[in-house]
């Protein structure tokens, strides 16, 4: 990593100083990057990806959590803790802050949020909260916007960064729009971290297929749309020949300990985040997602039976303007979907099927004006005498406008009896709890 891009941590401004010496540097030597690539072998590329996938099993496995109300309830108890007036009082003094969930209260009342960037490895909540991104790795600044090089990705674009295999924090210099020409392939222990700059990231979708512990936080991610695929490094040893990619925004298969936090979400191809293929300790989280028919996807087949380990938070969100369906629609594994403001969709916001469990606490459903889209919920493709088992609860939501949940559980409801549930936040404080949801402007030296 000699020039350019890689850098241990320090004030941003020094940074950026010396960046800006160094990016002529690397510009200059450029050239030297074309190195001969060795010949492409089709077996050895399904090896590597078998490998892949059967080492992320085992990941998955030990991030699976078989008390999954014991963390419904952990985080409950925080959104309770953070939001109490005497916390308030206490930790923030007569400093203003306006942080009003336990994970922006974690960072964004402080000052030097910039030169501390790697505390936000410690605030997410929820399934997801193991998650560390590139925590305990260096900075990686990206000061380039182009994205024409997959095989040997330039140094400085997001791209390089990405597929690194160690630990990167991975920084924007400035904003900026980037435009990916194919799938953006992230390998693990990385954080994109967009504070501080306006960063759209457009064009193809995002994969995380195989790693562990990504933090996505404070970026645009919109129009992306599907690509043929072709030669594409994943990761610093290997590249090799991709399918096509469907253009979803977000797309997560077989990964483990991933965060989305804070992205603006809009108008891509396929889903906006898709979760896949024994994909679990998920958490997304104070997020706006707008103008998309099919938003998320948790669980993608009838039969991947894998899925059962899925176990994924989905809160302080802002399901809003032009959204459709799947918010989320959900197969098999256990969903907490709590304090998040619906404020639209056209067919209904929840839905499933092959036996989610839904736990639905604290939310804010508006339903729209058309009185066949008042449910809020959807089984699809099953009879009654199916989906009557299934635990589906909603618990301290408010509805508007007609809105209603239907509940179900049957015989399996006592597994999760209303006595074990610490209530969430009522759904009356949503608009409190999800007012800074979406991308945040955040200005460096000041609390954002
Ligand atoms: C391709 O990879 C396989 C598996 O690693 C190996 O057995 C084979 O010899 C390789 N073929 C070539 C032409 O390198
Ligand atoms: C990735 O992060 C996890 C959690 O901090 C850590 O245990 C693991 O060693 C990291 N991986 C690498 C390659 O550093
Ligand atoms: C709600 O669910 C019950 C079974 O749990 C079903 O009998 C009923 O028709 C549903 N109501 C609506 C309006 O969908």
């Amino acid at each position: 990593m000699a020039a350019g891009s890689l850098m241990a941590r320090s004030p941003l401004h020094i940074l950026l100083y010396v960046l800006a010496t160094l990016a002529v540097t690397a510009a200059a030597e450029a050239p030297t990057q074309k190195a001969p690539l060795p010949a492409y072998n089709v077996t050895a590329d399904e090896e590597y990806w078998a490998k892949r996938a059967e080492e992320a099993r085992a990941y998955s496995r030990a991030a699976y959590v078989s008390d999954p109300v014991a963390e419904l309830n952990r985080f409950n108890r925080d959104v309770h803790r953070a939001t109490a007036r005497r916390s308030l009082a206490r930790r923030y003094g007569g400093r203003p802050c306006v942080a009003t969930n336990p994970i922006d209260r974690c960072w964004r009342c402080r000052a030097d949020w910039a030169s501390n960037r790697q505390r936000l490895a410690t605030c997410a909540r929820g399934f997801g909260h193991n998650a560390a991104g590139g925590a305990g790795g260096r900075t990686y600044v990206v000061t380039d916007l182009s994205d024409d090089e997959l095989i040997v990705p330039k140094k400085g674009t997001l791209r390089f960064g990405v597929i690194q295999d160690r630990p990167l924090w991975i920084v924007f210099g400035r904003s900026m729009v980037i435009r990916l020409s194919q799938e953006l392939i992230v390998n693990s222990n990385k954080t994109i971290d967009g504070r501080g700059a306006q960063v759209h990231i457009t064009g193809a979708q995002m994969t995380l297929q195989g790693v562990r512990h990504v933090i996505i936080h404070n970026v645009h991610i919109h129009h992306s749309v599907p690509h043929s695929g072709g030669m594409i490094r994943d990761s610093k040893h290997h590249y090799g020949r991709r399918t096509r990619s469907d253009g979803d925004g977000v797309s997560i298969l077989s990964s483990s300990s991933v965060w989305i936090d804070h992205v603006s979400m809009s108008s891509c191809a396929d889903g906006l985040i898709d979760v896949v293929s024994g994909s679990t300790a998920i958490t997304v989280s104070n997020s706006h997602f707008t103008k998309h028919d099919h938003v998320m996807l948790f669980g993608a087949s009838n039969t991947e039976e894998q899925d059962r380990m899925m176990q994924v938070t989905v809160a302080f969100n802002h399901f809003g303007k032009g959204l459709v369906q799947r918010m989320p629609r959900c197969r098999f594994g256990f969903f907490q979907v709590v304090n998040n403001d619906y404020t639209h969709w056209q067919m209904y916001a929840i839905g499933g099927n092959r036996d989610p469990t839904i736990i639905s606490q604290g939310n804010r459903f508006i339903a729209p004006d058309d009185g066949n889209a008042k449910e809020v919920t959807k089984r699809e493709y099953a009879p009654y005498t199916e989906y009557k088992d299934w635990v589906w609860k909603s618990q301290g939501d408010v509805m508007v406008n007609g809105a209603f949940f239907n509940e179900s559980g049957g015989q399996n409801e006592r597994r999760y009896g209303n006595m074990d549930f610490i209530p969430a936040k009522h759904g009356r404080y949503v608009g409190q709890l999800t007012r800074f949801a979406g991308v945040l402007d955040c200005g460096i030296g000041k609390p954002c």
